[in-house]
């Protein structure tokens, strides 16, 4: 009996470790429910992160703006993803698919080959969200928030409290900053694009 008890307790540790990030707001496998998918629908700015990767830093680094669309699908648990990047002051456009698995909070994506998980945390009061990537890993690990308006001094508070909580410093923390947008053109072409391609979809196949 008590050898059951102790193994049972070993089994729980990792899962009680992956909890503790929730001291700083961060949620690990919450499930994601179809309230929380059409909530996420919108309209969304990327304004910080902080990520251990060398080469998605740099990759953030050359960034002056990011903004995207989320779109779920909740027949097959999919998202679309549209992404609207300033990068040398020029857009890139670009969609993908994420498969979203609402039963442990997790949002995926292939990319190259690879399919990275992220943990969503939801904001709601914030009007924000967080993703929360290997956590576990020292050398990976990653944090990113993404809000529908410009970051308010709480919740950039926030967000400095979680990156400090999973244990990356304040000064990892990487600000895009929303004035340098040149997609908007190209927002309004792709915007619409979508709208007339939705009222005459037979139409815009032919
Ligand atoms: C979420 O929505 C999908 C598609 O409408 C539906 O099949 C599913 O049962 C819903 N789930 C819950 C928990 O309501
Ligand atoms: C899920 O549904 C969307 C919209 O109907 C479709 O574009 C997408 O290809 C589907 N994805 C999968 C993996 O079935
Ligand atoms: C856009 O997508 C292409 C193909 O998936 C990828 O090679 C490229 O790096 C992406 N660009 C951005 C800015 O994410
Ligand atoms: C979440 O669930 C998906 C689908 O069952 C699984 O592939 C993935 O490994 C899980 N991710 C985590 C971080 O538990």
């Amino acid at each position: 009996m008590a050898l059951h008890t102790v193994l049972v307790m070993l089994s729980l540790l990792p899962l009680l470790e992956a909890q503790n990030p929730e001291h700083a707001g961060i949620t690990i496998g919450e499930p994601i429910t179809n309230e929380t998918l059409g909530w996420l629908s919108d309209k969304w700015f990327f304004i910080p992160v902080a990520d251990l990767k060398p080469d998605y830093r740099q990759e953030i680094q050359k960034m002056q703006m990011v903004f995207f669309y989320l779109t779920p699908k909740l027949i097959n648990d999919t998202m679309e993803l549209r992404e609207y990047h300033t990068i040398d002051d020029h857009c890139v456009y670009n969609s993908t698919l994420l498969e979203i698995h609402t039963e442990n909070g997790t949002l995926s994506k292939y990319r190259g080959g690879v399919e990275t998980f992220a943990h969503l945390t939801v904001l709601k009061k914030h009007e924000a969200f967080m993703l929360a990537f290997d956590l576990k890993d020292v050398k990976k690990r990653g944090l990113s928030l993404r809000s529908t308006t410009d970051i308010t001094p709480e919740l950039q508070e926030v967000f400095q409290k979680a990156v400090k909580h999973v244990g990356m410093d304040e000064s990892e923390i990487i600000f895009v900053d929303w004035k340098k947008d040149r997609s908007h053109q190209q927002e309004k072409k792709q915007l619409e694009v979508e709208k007339e391609t939705k009222k005459d979809p037979e139409e815009g196949e032919a």
